[in-house]
């Protein structure tokens, strides 16, 4: 598996089909380390099950909230794999998580609420949030993995605050959040009356000894305020097929993600292939799983050594998600400059720690997707080396 994984590269289609700042989009002498989307193709499985379903010739419209094997087999994989008592009739499919952290953001707020996002964290919190005229409130968190004990979370809710969004692990630190974490976490949002939303898009992508636990675990009052935002755009690559789901455990929020979600109107809805795909996902790809776990820690060491021995750069192993996110303070130089020089003479794309990708928190910091082989990673970390270390 993990040499399949390492062989697998196309890079003539990933010069035709990935985009979103990637192959498709740069110069063809660039490496990207920039969307967390994986360079190796998808598991066969996947690509088995789709197939079998377009031979059939019928793409009708299907239930509003996801078809009833894509919930079943959600529900099962919250229940017996994440120790949360998810029900079939409480997953909605999503066209992507990305929506799905949308669909709740229209679910809890109106103009003028407040919600609480940490800082650094991917934009599509603050982004959504933007969307419903309502206020991020962002909570400084560190740019490592170091332990939080949420100190001065309580000071920043207000009247207006509705909801709080986790990022589990966190995206772009590479954190995981333990359980005595999400305890207080928890706590907290049961004592202010706050919705959770708790994305776990990367909650397979765990690098050893950590182990992921998810909010919706700990207990029922925890748990009933939550909606669990998950895809399958990190761990299968499934990013062009659009489909996420959002998991709730109440009928009232289940009631008002549906009616924000515009699905029963034929707006928006998961398309069918997308959820046959995820279906294969959550059904037949454990191997897969497994096997890109065991590469991806190899890549996770290759990228934290190959940086941490480059002058200027610190960078810690995340605990999970596929990126590492490296300190560059020391270059005495900004993350977009640092990004601006390693395009122009690494010919290598990275993230800079800017406010609009990740918030104010990030800056001094770059993200690198190591989601590749490990020829690829090898040469752009050689060329990250080369340039910095001749500043
Ligand atoms: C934390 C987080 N949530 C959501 C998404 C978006 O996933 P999707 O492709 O399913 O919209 C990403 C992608 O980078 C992410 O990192």
């Amino acid at each position: 598996m993990n040499e399949n994984v390492t062989q697998g590269v196309n890079l003539d289609m990933l010069r035709q089909r990935a985009y979103n700042l990637r192959w498709a989009t740069l110069p063809a002498d660039v490496i990207p380390f920039t969307a967390a989307d994986p360079d190796y193709p998808g598991p066969v499985p996947i690509a088995e099950a789709l197939a079998r379903y377009a031979s059939d010739r019928y793409w009708s419209y299907a239930p509003a909230e996801g078809i009833l094997p894509f919930r079943e087999s959600m529900a099962r994989f919250y229940n017996e794999q994440r120790n949360v008592p998810a029900h079939t009739d409480r997953v909605i499919a999503t066209d992507s998580a990305a929506y799905g952290i949308y669909v709740v953001c229209k679910a809890m707020l109106n103009k003028g609420d407040e919600a609480i996002i940490f800082d650094p964290v991917d934009f599509l919190f603050g982004y959504s949030i933007a969307q419903m005229g309502a206020t991020a409130v962002r909570y400084a968190t560190p740019q490592t993995t170091a332990e939080m004990t949420f100190d001065g979370l309580e000071e920043l809710i207000t009247a207006k605050t509705k909801l709080i969004c986790l990022c589990n692990p966190l995206n772009p630190t590479g954190k995981v959040f333990s359980r005595q974490e999400l305890t207080v976490l928890g706590e907290i949002a049961v004592k202010h009356d706050l919705t959770i939303l708790s994305d776990e898009i990367w909650s397979d992508i765990i690098f050893a000894p950590y182990s992921f636990t998810s909010i919706a675990s700990l207990d029922e009052a925890i748990r009933k305020r939550t909606v669990i935002v998950t895809g399958f755009s990190k761990t299968y690559g499934l990013a062009g097929l659009r489909i996420g789901a959002l998991t709730s455990f109440t009928d009232e929020m289940h009631r008002r993600l549906m009616d924000a979600s515009l699905h029963n109107a034929t707006i928006h809805g998961a398309n069918t292939a997308g959820q046959i795909a995820a279906v294969a996902a959550l059904d037949e790809c454990k191997d897969w799983v497994t096997g890109i776990l065991r590469h991806l820690t190899e890549m996770r060491n290759l990228c934290t050594v190959g940086l941490n021995i480059t002058k200027g750069v610190i960078c810690q192993p995340p605990e999970g998600c596929y990126v590492a996110f490296a300190d560059i303070t020391a270059t005495g130089r900004s993350s977009t400059d640092i990004a601006e020089l390693l395009m122009k003479e690494a010919r290598v794309a990275v993230v800079p720690g800017k406010e609009e990708w990740f918030g104010p928190g990030a800056e001094g910091y770059i993200r690198l997707s190591f989601a590749t082989n490990r020829e690829i990673l090898a040469e752009g970390l050689y060329r990250i080396k080369q340039t910095l270390d001749s500043l």
